[in-house]
């Protein structure tokens, strides 16, 4: 039994599989890492939700040389796979299953930055909302919290217009989307996403500020806010 997120049934296949049926899934991920305002060489605490196979975490590491990262995820399965490719970052790493937001890890209190790409969605409005206001009271003051992930569109027309450019992708790829699904075994998760507006309203609710997208392709989009000093 597959859980929400983890997209394909063998975790093994995840990395060359996620960037054929996610559009610029590394322009994505470069847009989550330029958006925080810190520095390169300063120290900074990260909590990373979702972290499937590492991909994000890795590129984070590597970007924020002083950074040290708690990786999140409820997949054991794609965890797995993260220790592999982490094991090279020593101790400025550290995996840990769970499900957010009910296990949303506040052990230590306070994060400069917390990241997610293409994770946060699983969860319904209320479950985002929860996450929203634990991310909050994670933050330190100055903090950010950055988002990368699948959006839903109000106006039917344009949910259309992103499915025909996931397909025209994955066609891309030198694959039909029905083909891949069936060969990769990706299945459709328990998916729930909400439109951008509805998010960027319950940042602010949950106290951020700055509340604002960064970046959209269709239906993927970049966001997030900041907590005040
Ligand atoms: C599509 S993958 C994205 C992985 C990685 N962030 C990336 O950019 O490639 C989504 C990940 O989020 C995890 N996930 C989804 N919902 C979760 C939840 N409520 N709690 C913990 N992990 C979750 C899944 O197990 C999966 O590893």
């Amino acid at each position: 039994m597959k859980k929400p997120g983890e997209v394909f049934a063998d975790a093994s296949v995840y990395d060359p599989g996620i960037e054929a049926i996610v559009p610029r899934y590394d322009e994505l991920h470069d847009t989550i890492l330029n958006a925080p305002p810190h520095d390169r060489d300063e120290p900074v605490s990260v909590l990373e939700l979702g972290a499937g196979t590492g991909e994000l975490t890795t590129k984070l590491l590597t970007r924020f040389p002083e950074s040290e990262v708690l990786a999140v995820d409820h997949s054991d399965r794609m965890l797995e796979q993260a220790e592999r490719k982490l094991a090279t970052f020593g101790d400025r790493v550290a995996l840990e299953s769970g499900a957010f937001p009910d296990d949303y890890p506040r052990a230590d209190g306070e994060y400069d930055l917390v990241v997610s790409s293409l994770a946060v969605h699983h969860l319904d409005e209320a479950g985002k909302r929860d996450l929203f206001d634990d991310i909050y009271d994670s933050l330190a003051p100055g903090g950010w919290f950055i988002n990368g992930d699948v959006i839903r569109f109000d106006a039917p027309h344009l949910e259309t217009l992103s499915g025909d450019m996931i397909e025209n992708w994955v066609r891309s790829k030198g694959w039909e989307e029905s083909e891949f699904m069936d060969e990769w075994e990706a299945s459709d998760d328990y998916d729930d996403p909400s439109t951008l507006t509805d998010q960027l309203v319950w940042l602010r609710e949950s106290g951020f500020e700055a509340v604002t997208s960064i970046w959209q392709y269709y239906n993927f989009a970049v966001y997030g806010g900041g907590k005040s000093e």
